[in-house]
């Protein structure tokens, strides 16, 4: 394993989300809070790959915000090198930026639509002096065929793309600045499988070759496994299992990974709806465990006594493992 890169610790987000009606005048008017975050603590080490993964509004994009230093946590810490990013000095944000690259939600949204992506390209090699003036016309050409687009795309403007090809100007521009790690949020949903796929061999591929570190987003358990070696599954704004990707597959040890490796489709076996019931609202968290009015293996215990994330009694070999469930499941998950 390498050395620490970002470490999560209780790190709590919560957003001010209107007031409430209330039935009085004495009782209106309270602050409603939503809690996005509730206790994530997560260490991620140089060369990993990681996915998180997990339902609409489990906290996934609130975590590499926070994480990324775009938005500050209610409480907890959050440290890059071992350095608290909310006490970056001007040179230690600017080496921050450079090494960490982004890749937004909405890849279309984050391109000025004035700018031609020629210029959207040579933008980063600019505001890092990268490279000499001269040269700039070469290095976005060759950011342009490592991403696999042709060198005329680079007089359009965003608006003048396919989204498959806008999403491979978000990764150019990401690798443009030659960061040594790549946040990438949802940076394949919604493209058609030929795409998905080219768009996910690429980022291996450039991982592998320039030894990055990846941290991907994603609701799609088969895109994690594909890209990462590590699974982090959030639910309602936590971790609630996380481990080796081939250990997580094989043996989901909380019954939510489990209910969405069977809500994933899979060929020669129907697909049900493995995730019953309400995701309960993070305005209003249950008391006992977040997952328990969904939970098929839910006794009244679990109604009232929050599980921690810890390593389970009877670990994996290579004892990565942690799992937030009173009753973690044993079994090996038949495919
Ligand atoms: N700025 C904000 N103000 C209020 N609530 C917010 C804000 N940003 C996020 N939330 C809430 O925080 C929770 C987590 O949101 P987040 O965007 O992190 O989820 P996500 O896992 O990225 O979901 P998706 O898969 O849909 O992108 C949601 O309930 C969301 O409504
Ligand atoms: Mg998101």
């Amino acid at each position: 394993m390498g050395a620490p890169l970002f470490t999560v610790l209780d790190v709590e987000k919560t957003y001010r989300v209107g007031t409430t009606p209330g039935s009085s005048w004495f009782s209106a008017g309270q602050p409603r809070l939503l809690k996005a975050l509730n206790g994530v603590r997560l260490e991620i080490a140089e060369g990993d790959s990681i996915a998180l993964v997990g339902e609409s509004g489990s906290g996934k994009s609130t975590l590499v915000r926070l994480m990324l230093g775009l938005e500050p946590a209610t409480d907890g810490r959050l440290l890059y090198r071992q350095v608290d990013i909310g006490q970056f000095d001007r040179a230690a944000r600017q080496t921050f930026r450079r090494e960490v690259a982004f890749i937004y939600q909405d890849a279309r949204g984050s391109m000025n639509p004035r700018m031609r992506i020629r210029a959207i390209l040579a933008e980063p090699l600019r505001l890092y002096r990268l490279c000499p003036e001269p040269e700039i016309e070469r290095r976005v050409l060759s950011l342009l065929e490592k991403v696999g687009l042709s060198a005329d795309l680079a007089d359009r403007y965003p608006s003048e793309l396919s989204g498959g090809q806008v999403r491979r100007v978000a990764v150019a521009r990401a690798l443009a600045a030659e960061p040594k790690t790549i946040v990438a949020d949802e940076s394949v949903a919604g493209l058609d499988v030929s795409v998905q796929a080219q768009l996910l061999n690429l980022l291996r591929g450039l991982c592998r070759e320039m030894g990055l570190t990846l941290i991907f987003i994603t609701h799609d358990l088969g895109v994690a496994s594909y890209l990462c070696t590590r699974i982090a599954v959030l639910y309602l704004g936590r971790i609630v299992e996380e481990g080796a990707t081939a250990d997580i597959l094989h043996r989901p040890m909380h019954p939510y990974t489990q209910g969405l490796m069977r809500a994933f489709p899979s060929f020669g076996r129907p697909l049900t709806a493995s995730l019953k019931g309400e995701i309960p609202s993070p305005i209003d968290l249950p008391a006992g465990c977040r997952f328990a009015s969904r939970c098929p293996q839910a006794v009244p215990f679990c109604l009232t006594s929050d599980p921690v994330l810890k390593h389970p009694e009877d670990p994996d070999p290579n004892g990565a493992r942690r799992v937030a469930c009173h009753f973690p499941i044993r079994d090996i998950l038949e495919r």
